[in-house]
């Protein structure tokens, strides 16, 4: 069984769409939250974590975005849980994400996609060490 690191974006926060995005991830059968919190992300924080993305066009415009209000870290558990993940959520760009996933239901701005969830094993074990520390 897998662990994977999913953050609620600031869109997500503002839009009331917390649960409902929770509740979706609930929903799969074996699948379980075991760690979560509401916090603002500092610059370290954001620069550690979105670290391989540097010097992109985007990056500056991410990281304010990512930094414009709280979100939602949860740590998620379960069977193919980070490609479950990827696929709930949808692709990068909403417009391109099928409707039934979390983008493409909601979104329709690159930047504000609503959702993180780390794309492999080992980016999932980075960033669970960024968010959640204290987990053994
Ligand atoms: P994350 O789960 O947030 O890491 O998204 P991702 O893995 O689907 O995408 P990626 O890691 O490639 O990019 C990180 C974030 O940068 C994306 O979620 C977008 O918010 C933003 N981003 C990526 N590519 C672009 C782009 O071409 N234009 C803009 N404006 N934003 C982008
Ligand atoms: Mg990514």
């Amino acid at each position: 069984t897998q662990r994977t690191l999913v953050l609620l974006k600031p869109d997500a926060v503002r839009r009331r769409l917390i649960g409902e995005i929770i509740g979706r991830i609930e929903a799969k059968a074996g699948w379980a939250v075991t760690a979560l919190e509401m916090r603002e992300l500092d610059q370290e924080t954001l620069e550690l974590h979105y670290g391989e993305h540097k010097g992109k066009p985007f990056y500056e415009p991410l990281v304010e975005f990512m930094s414009s209000g709280p979100v939602v870290a949860l740590v998620v558990e379960g069977e193919r849980v980070i490609e479950g993940l990827r696929r709930l959520a949808g692709p990068t760009d909403p417009i391109a994400a099928e409707p039934g996933s979390i983008r493409g239901d909601f979104g329709t701005i690159v930047r504000e996609n609503l959702i993180h969830a780390s794309d492999s094993e080992e980016s999932a074990i980075r960033e669970l060490k960024i968010f959640f520390p204290g987990l053994s």
